[in-house]
């Protein structure tokens, strides 16, 4: 079966590989574009970018009702164990770790990583995961930073940006990352959750296909993308 990546709206991804399934970020029950709640979840993995409320709030249901490990910087499993998750696996900024889905690697993001009670949630990330069927880069909240240039070097399937602007990189600044990492595809996210990050993600997609060698996939919150 091939690799299956839905966008539950936001920064909010669930990713089915092999027989396993994970969940990027979830922010449902508060998201008013989220397809469906945090109970619907099944996940044996979750992975959290950084400590803000509209990236972790779903976070402590989901991994104490699935038993999911939480892949996090060492601070966001802390802060997660403090509550009652048992299954946590702690990573930092350019640490690779081989899990049973595949290989993922915590990389850099320009953000700030604030847990939801004001501490410190160690320093923001993305992820770079090496998945059976492709290589896939979730650069979940950050600015544009030239360093994205090696984050693709050994090739991307796939990768997934912010476009909302105002917190993030917006639709301008995606077209210079992905002329740095250079993906097959690209799909956008981060955007239309709220007023300060409404996009016109149709025109970014023009954008894209002019001004760029990546072929934009625009899908709505439930959609889905294989690999
Ligand atoms: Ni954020
Ligand atoms: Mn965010």
């Amino acid at each position: 079966m091939a690799t299956k990546l839905t966008w539950l709206g936001h920064g909010t991804w669930s990713i089915e590989t092999g027989s396993h399934k994970l969940i990027l970020d979830p922010f449902l029950n508060d998201n008013p574009t989220a397809p469906i709640k945090a109970e619907d979840v099944q996940a044996d993995f979750i992975l959290v970018s950084h400590g803000h409320f509209d990236h972790v709030a779903d976070v402590e249901s989901i991994a104490k009702r699935t038993g999911a490990t939480v892949i996090a910087t060492f601070e966001i499993c802390q802060w997660f164990e403090q509550r009652g998750v048992t299954n946590t696996h702690a990573q930092n900024l350019g640490g690779a770790w081989k899990h049973p889905f595949g290989t993922a690697k915590l990389t850099i993001a320009h953000h700030s990583s604030t847990m939801p009670d004001g501490a410190p949630g160690g320093d923001p990330g993305g992820f770079l995961l090496n998945l059976p069927d492709g290589n896939v880069y979730f650069a979940c909240d950050t600015a544009l930073f030239s360093d994205m240039q090696w984050i693709g070097r050994r090739g991307l399937d796939l990768a997934v940006l912010p476009i909302g602007d105002n917190f993030t990189m917006g639709p301008e600044d995606s077209l210079e990352a992905i002329r740095l990492l250079n993906p097959k595809r690209v799909a956008p996210a981060h955007y239309n959750t709220w007023p300060p990050i409404e996009q016109d993600a149709s025109a970014w997609a023009e954008q894209v296909k002019q001004e760029t060698s990546a072929e934009p996939i625009v899908i709505e919150p439930g959609g889905v993308i294989e690999l």
